[in-house]
């Protein structure tokens, strides 16, 4: 299996109602892990990139959180619309999409 160029992640931790920390679930994660999905498979991707949802990546209070590998890039607050954007511009052209990166304060 030859090495991704990239590995996008994910959160779809859910928890409880009320819980303290919150949860990229109740944010929306579950679409913007779909729409995703939907970009690859119309794209193509799959072989080039890498794409998985995972469990709670940190920063829920800001979520839904993707993170892309192999740069470390976390990004904060993903919608479903920003979904094209990071593909065409972190996977496809190799340049992180700045206004949706996590704070510096969260991950830096
Ligand atoms: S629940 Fe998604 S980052 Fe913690």
């Amino acid at each position: 299996m030859p090495k991704p160029a990239k590995h996008v992640f994910v959160c779809v931790q859910s928890r409880p109602p009320g819980h303290p920390r919150g949860s990229c679930g109740e944010k929306g994660c579950a679409d913007v892990y779909n729409t995703f999905l939907n970009e690859f498979q119309s794209r193509n991707l799959w072989g080039r990139f890498s794409l998985t949802n995972t469990g709670c990546l940190g920063p829920c209070n800001l979520g839904p959180s993707v993170l892309v590998y192999p740069e470390g890039v976390m990004y904060a607050g993903v919608k479903p619309a920003d979904v094209a954007a990071l593909i065409e511009e972190h996977l496809l052209l190799n340049q992180p999409v700045e206004r949706l990166r996590a704070p510096a304060a969260v991950w830096g």
